[in-house]
């Protein structure tokens, strides 16, 4: 099968490496991709977001299969548009992606069916969201943009002057485009975050290895939350016994939710969830794999990927069988200076391959997540330039050797969390 993936990040990258794994794989396409994910396969200079773009490379590449990884196109419908023509896609449709695509959609989905999740109001309106809040008189409070925000739509306040400043940025100086022109109110919930991403064709679901994003951008979760900074798998604080209670009460009940809205949700779901002190609720839905939390999950499954993305695209998940290694992984972002706010871009990145360098390590892979390739050398090119992945016997293990990797690639300004998997349960 050839097969091609859309999206340019360390997910991708990841997705990327382990269809790269398949004996049923030909040709490796991805677009737009970048300058690490060209060594695994053939990139192109197409958009994400460009639907004619993607059908016109589908078609000259004759391509099998396409594997939609990001939430934009996704949420744009690119799945409804590929299928259209013809070709076969992991990843839902525009209908099933709007779970992630509106904070609204997600939580009226949950409070109509009895999902866990925290108590919240909408409010279209700065002055009415700020007088709730104020007859609510609980801090902190957590608001969030409706729409995609690349992950930093929320804001928790500790007071009624940051929520009054979050609410106007949102609403009134729309920081975040459109996506703040509604906003949710919602109770702030305490306890260890667990990410759990699932396979599912509508019918079954299959829970993947557990992992924990670190969101805030620097040492200690403190400051401004990112697309994520770092993750471990498995999560720690994920028992039996709360992966049992989340089955019952969250995943099946969602996939059920969906199909009874007409919104049967095909690909990855992603779970984030907090483990309360009254049980497992969720925070958000995603529509797709995490970023950062595919580079630790994909490693561990040693069932071919490409078995369970027809399996999923053919509405048969039920009848294959899923294994992960015991073994555990943890991911170290090294990001731009400066990140998530404005960052330069275009700076030598060394130390990466060659002899006694990062990605020769053993067990260790670099997934490459906003760096270009020129000139025989590479050069930084986003927000998150690249991920240092280790798989070890314990966590501790695959820390010590994400950090080995992470010591030996340098660029200028480089930022990254030492406290990745160190978070107190
Ligand atoms: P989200 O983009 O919805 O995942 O939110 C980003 C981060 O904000 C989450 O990973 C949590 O750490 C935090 N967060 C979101 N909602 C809540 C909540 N209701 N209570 C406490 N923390 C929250
Ligand atoms: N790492 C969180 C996300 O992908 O949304």
């Amino acid at each position: 099968m050839d097969i091609l993936v859309i999206g340019s990040g360390g997910r991708e990258h990841a997705i990327v490496r382990k269809l790269k794994e398949s004996p049923k794989v030909g040709k490796l396409y991805c677009v737009p991709g970048n300058g690490g994910i060209a060594r695994d396969a053939i990139c192109g200079p197409v958009g994400a977001m460009d639907k004619e773009g993607v059908l016109a490379f589908a078609r000259e590449h004759k391509v099998d299969f396409v594997f939609v990884a990001p939430d934009d196109p996704l949420a744009a419908g690119m799945v409804d548009f590929l299928e259209e023509a013809g070709f076969p896609c992991f990843g839902p449709n525009a209908k099933a992606a709007e779970i992630e695509s509106s904070k609204v959609f997600s939580k009226n989905l949950m409070k109509k069916y009895g999902i866990p999740t925290a108590a919240y109001e909408v409010f279209q309106g700065r002055e009415a969201a700020l007088a709730y809040i104020r007859q609510q008189g609980k801090y902190p409070v957590v608001i969030k943009a409706d729409g995609l925000a690349l992950g930093k739509g929320v804001i928790i306040a500790q007071d009624e002057g940051e929520a009054a400043d979050a609410l106007r940025s949102m609403m009134e100086d729309k920081v975040f485009g459109e996506s703040g022109a509604r906003v949710v109110v919602e109770e702030f919930l305490t306890g260890p975050e667990v990410t759990v991403l699932a396979f599912t064709d509508g019918e079954a679901l299959c829970p993947m290895a557990s992992s924990m994003d670190h969101k805030q951008a620097y040492d200690g979760d403190k400051g401004p939350n990112t697309g994520g900074m770092g993750t471990i798998s498995p999560n720690p604080a994920y028992t039996e016994e709360a992966a049992r209670r989340c089955m019952e009460e969250i995943f099946l009940p969602t996939v059920k939710a969906m199909n009874a809205e007409g919104r049967k949700f095909k690909g990855c779901l992603y779970f984030g969830l907090m483990l309360t002190p009254e049980g497992p609720k969720v925070i958000e839905y995603n529509s797709r794999f995490g970023d950062p939390e595919a580079q630790v999950v994909l490693p561990r499954l040693e069932t071919d990927l490409v078995d369970i993305i027809t399996a999923v695209a053919e509405e048969r998940l039920g009848k294959i069988h899923i294994k992960w290694s015991g073994k555990a992984s943890a991911c170290v972002v090294m990001a731009s200076g400066g990140y998530p706010g404005s960052y330069p871009k275009g700076l030598e990145i060394t130390g990466l391959d060659g002899n006694g360098q990062a990605a020769g390590m053993p067990g260790v892979t670099v997934y490459h997540a906003g760096t270009r390739w020129e000139d025989g050398k590479f050069y930084t090119n986003g927000g998150r330039v690249l991920g240092l992945t280790a798989l070890g016997d314990t966590l501790e293990d695959a820390l010590q050797a994400a950090y080995e990797a992470v010591g030996r690639v340098a660029f200028d300004g480089a930022m990254y969390r030492r406290d990745i998997g160190r978070r107190k349960l």
